[in-house]
């Protein structure tokens, strides 16, 4: 196969990556518990730890699908439980403004999903990668990951 057919073809259907924004308190502790009850769930996730996802902007979540994501997750404490009162709530506005913007640039809206979830759900941390995993692997590589025709070309 040449060099250049090979550039034009992009990334396997089933390569996906998933980026998960977690929160320190919660989601990423029920990440660590999931793996220590040795829950299974899909590898395509690549976890990055925040201190609450209120530390979230708008701008991390289009730098992950600028970097290669397919996906983006953002795992964070209950409602009414964020450790800094509305942080939470602030990240699922975030989120859906995200989606939004997905949307009006051509990119499935549900690439990025909000989740809620306490320290001791390991199981439903499972249970979200998993439900990710199913969307996004559903919708494919995304679009900003597939070479473009003439990329290549003189
Ligand atoms: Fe967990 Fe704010 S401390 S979402």
């Amino acid at each position: 196969m040449l060099a250049d057919e090979m550039k034009t073809e992009g990334p396997a259907p089933d390569d996906i990556n998933i980026v998960a924004f977690c929160c320190h308190y919660c989601a990423y502790a029920a990440a660590d518990m999931a793996g220590s009850l040795r829950f299974q769930y899909p590898d395509s996730v690549k976890v990055v730890k925040l201190p609450c996802t209120g530390k979230l902007d708008l701008q991390l979540i289009l730098d992950a699908f600028e970097k290669g994501a397919d996906g983006v997750m953002v795992a964070g404490c209950m409602e009414g439980d964020c450790h800094y009162q509305q942080g939470n709530l602030n990240a699922k506005r975030r989120v859906v403004h995200g989606q939004t913007l997905l949307a009006s640039i051509g990119l499935e809206p549900e690439r990025v999903r909000m989740f809620n979830m306490s320290s001791a759900m390991g199981n439903r941390w499972a249970e979200a990668v998993r439900e990710m995993d199913a969307t996004v692997r559903k919708l494919g590589p995304s679009p900003l990951r597939r070479p473009k025709a003439n990329e290549g070309t003189p």
